[in-house]
């Protein structure tokens, strides 16, 4: 494993020169590369083969779930900045996947680019489950080198990565593959129905929607003796917004999403909010984001969006999407509908995390490509911008806060570049100020 002084150099462009070219337009040369129906993939039989990047908790179970939603699937290739993450997934996986799982030792890439290598090998689908910061380079790669996604949910931490994803989708779009999204409560059952009926007016017209995501504080990693400042950062990237995009982005996109997806995944005017940290206290492990953040996000008709966020232990906890409208209300996640049209869903919700990977598959196998692209670019930059207006203190507007300039990315990807946020001599990191922190 790399540290200090034994740098890796990653033959990855840097994201800045990466995101300048993936925003213009790219021409297609798409012709011939796209046949995607049955027997069309590289195995050349009915066998779909699947790359996991990103072999973490998450990445290992979204791989059991493609392997659970597609009994003529394998997965064939792994990748991870760490080796310890690759071996760790190998393990658990191996013995549940059984005749699905087929990861020869020359298919198990470490290190930045080590998605590129995975890419490279010969798979026909590609689940991107690494930290959220690596999305829209990692995606295009894919859409690139005419991969099927699966793409875990946040898709960026800042304006250009939205921009970056936005033009990949389309790419995507044109060249008949599938993305589907991590935003997993809209493949399941229950919050589907629920969802589709205040859609049809059961509640009437939306007057107000009310987003929670109020839980305990999350992970934190020690520094280790003699680790660089981007290693100790990968290690601990939930806590550093450059990687993670804050809690807010991080965790409560799953909210935001619903709030999006009930105003037709149109965007907001503008958001004023406010947040800071309290709990999460000038301890270094807790890098550099916010521990509560309050948005209210107004949108073109009047419906204001007013979404809690909060990660501090010992206080009120509550995770729901409430509704309110001219003729009722909903709650989401309990699927249930008061007022005029009660009603509350009796079906099963099903395995949501299994119901996505059996869209994909049966998309990419009926030649019928399910594109969420634009969803989940939407819904991750409700977030960002929230971020934003919470850090700056400012009331922001959406043309101001998709077309950001601020790019959280290092000059480059290697063990011992400097991130992008450092810190003092006492070895803390500089926290946002509402009011004094600009908006870029
Ligand atoms: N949809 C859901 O319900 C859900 C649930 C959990 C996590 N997630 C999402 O999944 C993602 C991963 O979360 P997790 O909990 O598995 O975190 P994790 O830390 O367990 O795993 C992330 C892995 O990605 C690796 N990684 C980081 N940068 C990489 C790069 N450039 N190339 C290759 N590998 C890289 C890390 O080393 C790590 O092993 C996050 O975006 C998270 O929001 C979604």
């Amino acid at each position: 494993m790399p540290k200090q002084g034994k740098s890796q150099t990653s033959r990855q462009p840097s994201r800045r020169a990466f995101l300048k070219t993936s925003t213009a337009a790219v021409a297609a040369t798409v012709a011939g590369s796209l046949a995607i129906g049955r027997g069309a993939h590289a195995a050349g039989d009915d066998t779909l083969r699947v790359g996991l990047v990103g072999c973490g908790g998450r990445g290992r179970g979204a791989a059991a779930n493609a392997m659970n939603a597609d009994k003529n699937a394998k997965l064939v290739a792994m990748a991870d900045v760490f080796e310890d993450r690759v071996q760790g997934s190998l393990k658990s996986l191996k013995p549940k996947l059984g005749d699905q799982f087929a990861v020869t030792e020359d298919r198990r890439f470490v290190g930045f680019d080590a998605y590129q290598k995975l890419i490279d090998s010969g798979v026909d689908v590609v689940i991107l489950a690494t930290t959220p910061h690596f999305r829209p380079i990692q995606l295009k790669a894919c859409i690139d080198a005419n991969k099927h996604v699966f793409c875990e949910k946040p898709v960026a931490v800042d304006g250009p990565g939205i921009r970056s994803v936005l033009a990949t989708a389309e790419e995507a779009r044109k060249k008949n593959l599938s993305i589907v999204s991590g935003l997993c409560w809209r493949y399941h059952n229950g919050v589907r129905e629920t969802m589709q009926r205040v859609l049809d007016g059961a509640i009437g017209e939306i007057l107000g929607i009310q987003e929670t995501y109020l839980t305990g504080g999350l992970w934190t990693r020690q520094r280790e003796p003699e680790e660089t400042e981007m290693h100790y950062q990968m290690r601990n990237w939930y806590n550093f917004t450059w990687l993670s995009g804050d809690h807010n982005v991080e965790q409560h996109i799953h909210s935001l999403d619903k709030a999006s997806w009930i105003m037709g995944d149109e965007p907001p005017v503008r958001a004023w909010g406010l947040g800071g940290r309290q709990a999460r206290d000038r301890n270094p492990v807790y890098g550099n984001i916010f521990d509560h953040h309050a948005v209210v996000y107004e949108y073109a008709n009047g419906v204001k969006a007013s979404a809690y966020c909060r990660q501090q232990a010992g206080c009120y906890n509550d995770t729901s999407d409430q509704f309110v409208g001219t003729k009722g209300r909903a709650n989401i996640l309990k699927h249930r509908i008061e007022g005029e049209n009660e009603w509350r869903f009796d079906g099963k919700g099903g395995n949501m995390y299994d119901l996505e990977h059996v869209a994909l598959f049966n998309a990419i196998r009926n030649a019928t490509p399910i594109n969420n692209g634009r969803y989940m670019a939407i819904s991750t930059m409700l977030a960002i911008l929230g971020r934003m207006v919470t850090y700056t203190g400012q009331t922001l507007t959406w043309d101001q806060a998709i077309n950001s300039q601020e790019d959280l990315s290092p000059a480059s990807y290697t063990w011992d570049a400097d991130p992008p946020t450092l810190p003092d001599e006492d070895g803390r990191y500089q926290i946002a100020m509402p009011g004094v922190t600009k908006f870029k």
